[in-house]
Formats: C-alpha cells, sequence, structure tokens
C-alpha cells in the first residue's frame, strides 16, 4: 500500500515536470516575527510540542542486539534507551531513583546492567533496580517501586520515537497518520550509522524552517549546490509530517516502464520530514545514504542543537566511507556556515523589531503547512490534542 503512494506521489511529480509548473497554495501565509523569539510562546513550545509529542530520538540499527543501548538528552531531558533481552526498545528518564543522577553517560553502547556513576545503584534491560549499594545500612527501599522511569515508546520503520513525558495524552497512531508505513520504504532497520555531528543554531523554528524550503536553494546555497540547483517544491503530508521533492525530469523514463520495475530510490528521494524536529534528505555519495537531522531546541528561545546524522543502507567500504566523510563534511558546512550563520542574523534582525510579520509564499506550502499544525497543537490541550491531530490538513481547510 505504502508503495503506491509513492508510485502516485512520483506520478504527481512527473505531472509537473510535464506541464513546466509547481505545487502553489491558494494564498500567503503570515507569520508574527514575536513567533520565533517571545519567550511564553517558547515555553508553551517546550511543555505543548516538545514535552507532549512523541520525537524521533534513535534508529533501530543503534540498538541491534540485546543491551544495546543509546543515551541522549533531547530538549534538555536526558533520556536512556535499551534494548532488552526480550528484543523490545524501552525509554526511561536517565535519572537514577537515589537521587536523580543520569545513570548513562551521552552516546551509544552496551551492557549487561546500568550502574549509575554516583553511588553505583544498578539496573537491568527492563530499568528494574537490582542493586543498591550497602543495602543493609541504607534502609528499606521498595526496589519494585524504585526502577527507572519508564517514557512512552514505538519503534517503526527502523526508527524510534519516544515522548519526554510518562505521562503523554499523545495517541502514536494518530501522530504517524500513517507516515511510518511510507517511511518502512528505506527499511532503516538494515541500515548503518556511519557518521554523527553536532551543529549549534538558531530558535529551533528558524533552524527548522530551512528543512522544509527549497526555494532558497540556488540563492542561499550558490556556492556549494550551485546557483541552478531547482527551487520548486512539491508537498505531500501526512498529519504534521510532510515529504518535499522538487519537480524531478530523472523521473521522465520510468513512464515507458512498468511501475513494478519503477526502483525504490527514484520513488523516496528529497527531503522526508518528521514534524516536529526531523529531517532525512537522501544522498548517494559512496552508497545510497541519507543524512537524518535531529533538531533540539536549546536552552532558549534564541538557541538549538542539530544533530547530523548519516546513515547509509549498505555498510561501506574504506573508500565508501571516505566518500561519505566528505559529503557530511560539505552538508555539516551548508548548514553550519550558509543556514545556521543566516538563521542567527536573521533572529536578530527579528528581535530588533519594526517587522510584525513573515511571510510564507503561495510556493512555500510546506512551511505554511508546519506554521498552522504548530499553531493547531499549541492550542490544543490535553483533552484535545489526539482530535487536533486527526482534524486533517489545515491548508486544505484554507
Ligand atoms: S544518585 Fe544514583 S546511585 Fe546515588
Ligand atoms: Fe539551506
Amino acid at each position: 500500500m505504502s508503495r503506491d503512494q509513492l508510485i502516485s506521489m512520483a506520478r504527481e511529480n512527473l505531472g509537473f515536470v510535464k506541464a513546466g509548473t509547481t505545487q502553489l497554495q491558494t494564498d500567503l501565509l503570515r507569520v508574527p516575527a514575536s513567533n520565533y523569539f517571545d519567550p511564553a510562546r517558547w515555553e508553551l513550545e517546550m511543555d505543548r510540542i516538545f514535552g507532549r509529542l512523541p520525537l524521533m530520538l534513535a534508529f533501530s540499527c543503534e540498538l541491534r542486539e540485546p543491551g544495546a543501548y543509546k543515551s541522549i538528552v533531547a530538549a534538555d531531558v536526558p533520556v536512556l534507551i535499551i534494548r532488552g533481552r526480550d528484543g523490545e526498545a524501552r525509554a526511561f528518564l536517565n535519572s537514577c531513583a537515589h537521587r536523580g543522577a543520569q545513570v548513562m553517560p551521552e552516546g551509544t553502547g552496551k551492557a549487561r546492567r546500568f550502574v549509575c556513576p554516583y553511588h553505583a545503584w544498578t539496573y537491568d534491560d527492563r530499568g528494574s533496580l537490582v542493586g543498591i549499594l550497602d543495602e543493609d545500612e541504607f534502609g528499606d527501599v521498595d526496589r519494585d517501586c524504585h526502577g527507572l522511569t519508564p517514557l512512552p515508546i514505538t519503534e517503526r520503520a527502523g526508527l524510534v520515537w519516544v515522548a519526554l513525558k510518562p505521562e503523554t495524552p499523545v495517541d502514536f497512531d494518530a501522530f504517524l497518520a500513517g507516515y511510518d508505513e511510507v517511511l518502512e520504504n528505506f527499511g532503516f532497520e538494515n541500515w548503518h550509522v556511519v557518521s554523527q555531528r553536532t551543529v549549534e543554531g538558531p530558535n529551533w523554528k528558524i533552524a527548522y524552517d530551512g528543512y522544509l524550503d527549497l526555494y532558497h536553494l540556488p540563492i542561499l546555497h550558490k556556492d556549494t549546490f550551485g546557483s541552478d540547483f531547482p527551487n520548486k517544491a512539491i508537498y505531500t503530508a501526512w498529519g504534521p509530517h510532510q515529504r518535499v521533492s522538487g519537480p524531478n525530469p530523472m523521473l521522465l523514463p520510468l513512464e515507458d516502464k512498468a511501475e513494478a520495475d519503477w526502483p525504490m530510490e527514484a520513488l523516496v528521494g528529497g527531503v522526508w520530514t518528521i514534524f516536529p524536529h526531523v529531517s532525512i534528505a537522501t544522498f548517494d555519495a559512496g552508497g545510497r545514504g541519507v543524512l537524518v537531522s535531529q533538531l533540539f531546541p536549546g536552552k532558549d528561545p534564541g538557541s538549538s542543537v542539530t544533530v547530523q546524522n548519516y546513515l547509509m543502507a549498505d555498510e561501506p567500504d574504506e573508500a565508501g566511507r571516505a566518500e561519505a566523510e566528505e559529503q557530511v563534511d560539505l552538508l555539516e558546512y551548508v548548514v553550519r556556515v550558509e543556514d545556521y550563520a543566516t538563521g542567527l542574523r536573521q533572529q536578530r534582525a527579528l528581535i530588533a523589531g519594526g517587522r510584525k510579520e513573515v511571510l510564507f509564499g503561495r510556493n512555500e506550502g510546506g512551511g505554511q503547512r508546519f506554521h498552522q499544525w504548530l499553531g493547531r497543537l499549541l492550542d490544543a490541550d490535553d483533552e484535545t490534542l489526539n482530535d487536533a491531530l486527526r482534524a486533517g490538513d489545515p491548508l486544505a481547510d484554507a
């Protein structure tokens, strides 16, 4: 079924290629400039967006074996994800039941027991407390009530989503809206992480707007991607998640072939975003690859941190790895020096005031949809959140 969706997207794309047109919305969207820097708005985003929605924090291929774990700090919340001996991935607040210390340092690895560095309280692969140092002297502690705090988690399409609050009201199916079934076409569970880097940037939305925006490519990235790079964008949405691709003339030869023979690589090109903070961009240096950018708000409205993960479908040999590293060097440069440096200056100019609104054009449906979804989910309280997620495409309402 999801391959059918890929085929129909390719056909829609071909329609634009042949007509020499692109996808346009009915109207411009005006977004208040203060949405990018107002501290009250930012607090609400931390609470209602990053605090409630599942965030894509790990790849199944980082947690292949029983005991494999990943410790990551997301929106200032330390999270520990562990592949249990039963094959299940579980997520926990990475905070010890004794006095709250972070149990595992950030990174990935494999362990049988998870030992707190402060006083050596010990947890197993299910987060259960299994060891208390000098227990006789410590006093009575009911181990059953003092495990690591579990967080809601789902693992689909080789990707692991975790909600940062144990009591999140969100229905994961309503949130994913079938997007995970389309992402399954990548087969990420068998891919390999070959590079991980972090890049600091401006307000998370200033940074994220750029991932949905092809309009800027031949302008801001003229020195890297080139001034001939196409700037037209076609967006397809599943709930708040969007795929972005340019009208792609390379699809034209497919028309002479049976749909069953259309190669997967041709069907999944472009950028796949996962609301509210991830972008998956496809590349082919040294083999089939993707740059998965995980964007997290920093400690204040004016900062963010992006983890750039480069994954490859096949484990690269030395030459393939070198080619991939070169690709990632370029992408890190593009994001740090072109996108985020521009975003930091944009942010300073917006904070300076005098401009009440920013604009998203008819040709920028991706940014329009993102900001409309954000507004809708910020407005929803815990009782109405799932209805808001199921309420359909905000651009279709316009
Ligand atoms: S805080 Fe973890 S053992 Fe004391
Ligand atoms: Fe960019």
